[in-house]
């Protein structure tokens, strides 16, 4: 397993990184709709993880019923004292409770909240506390001040945020750097070989401000596994079958022809489509570690080999063009006349 710096962090991560929004989620009408693992997966998905030397796992007060994935996490610190091995990474933002104040990035939702996932997931820090998406609601200076204090008193070491529109992350950072507060070290957002959108303005200014981005459903939610096939329905029990909105909206011809271009590929090198779509990633600029899911222990094996898994450019160059991004205007224009932008 390889360990990057955090974006310009001296935190050191896994090259992959556990996302644990299926924990603890095998009821239908959860947060999953169903298509999460028991506890006692979940259990055996960290141990494993941790052996092969992922040291980072990626959670979220919302996800699951009541911080379910948040408890998941702290039983298993308990039940096997973990705790330090692990780069512990959740967010806050959304609703999780009543009233005008139960969501939201204003002081009062923030101080509520970090002291609510403390205690689900039995610590005392939090590696990396992320704002979950933008609220543009509340003054970002609010924001970044009541997150500086928890900075200061211990209860949080990093800070990340994730969902945001560039130009409001790098007012984020201006506001940091004028007023002297910590500053957002990594963004997790949605970059696949399917969604690319990042790379129009955020990768340039992560790479720029030296943040570390951190893909979420890098593998297009199982899309990329090969799993589905085009004109059919998706597999029983798949997370496709119970996401239908999801899975219409991935249902392109140009998701299909990405698909069949990372076969072709993951054929040639005797690999497979998981692997191939997550090892792209990795070797894309400022990703420091990509947040993958696994539901079972299997899936887990497969998606780990990524990490051992280098591309040659060529093979990375005919994924690149497969997987053509639609610029747009300026970008277009400018990578007309410079090449880049
Ligand atoms: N910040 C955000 O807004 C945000 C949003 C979403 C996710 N996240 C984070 O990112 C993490 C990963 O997101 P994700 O679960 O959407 O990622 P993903 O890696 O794109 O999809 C994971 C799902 O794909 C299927 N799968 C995984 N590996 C497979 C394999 N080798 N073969 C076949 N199927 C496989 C499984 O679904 P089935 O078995 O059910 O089909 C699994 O639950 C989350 O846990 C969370 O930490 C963050």
């Amino acid at each position: 397993m390889e360990y990057r710096n955090l974006g310009r962090s001296g935190l050191k991560v896994s090259t992959l990184c556990l996302g644990t929004m299926t924990f603890g989620e095998a009821n239908e009408g959860s947060f999953m709709h169903g298509v999460g693992c028991t506890n006692e997966t979940s259990f055996a998905i960290m141990d494993r993880a941790l052996e092969a030397g992922i040291n980072f796992f990626d959670s979220a007060d919302v996800y699951g019923q009541d911080g379910l994935s948040e408890r998941v996490i702290g039983d298993w610190f308990e039940d096997r004292g973990h705790r330090d091995d692990v780069v512990l990474a959740t967010k806050f933002r959304f609703r999780m409770g009543e009233g005008p104040n139960g969501g939201g990035a204003s002081r009062l939702h923030i101080v509520r909240a970090v002291e609510e996932s403390l205690r689900r997931l039995k610590t005392d820090r939090i590696d990396l506390y992320q704002i979950h998406m933008q609220d543009i609601d509340t003054p970002e200076e609010e924001t970044l001040r009541a997150l500086d204090d928890l900075v200061r008193a211990g209860k949080v070491l990093y800070l990340g945020a994730s969902n945001y529109a560039a130009y409001r992350l790098v007012d984020s950072l201006w506001t940091s750097k004028s007023a002297s507060l910590e500053r957002f070290v990594s963004l997790q957002a949605q970059y696949s070989l399917l969604v690319r959108d990042l790379e129009r303005e955020h990768v340039p200014l992560c790479d720029r401000f030296g943040l570390g981005i951190l893909p979420w459903s890098p593998l297009a939610g199982g899309f990329l596994s090969g799993k589905y096939r085009q004109g059919q329905e998706p597999p029983a029990g798949s997370r496709m079958e119970m996401w239908k909105q999801r899975y219409k909206g991935f249902d392109k011809p140009r998701n299909w022809r990405i698909l069949a271009a990372l076969e072709a590929v993951a054929e040639e090198i005797e690999s497979t489509p998981a692997r191939v779509a997550l090892a792209w990633l990795l070797q894309r600029p400022t990703v420091s570690s990509v947040i993958f899911g696994a539901r079972s222990t299997e899936q887990l094996e497969d998606n780990l080999q990524a990490a051992e898994l280098k591309l040659d450019p060529a093979i990375v160059t005919r994924l690149d063009e497969a997987a053509e991004l639609e610029l747009g205007y300026p970008y277009e224009f400018m990578k007309h006349v410079q090449g880049r932008w």
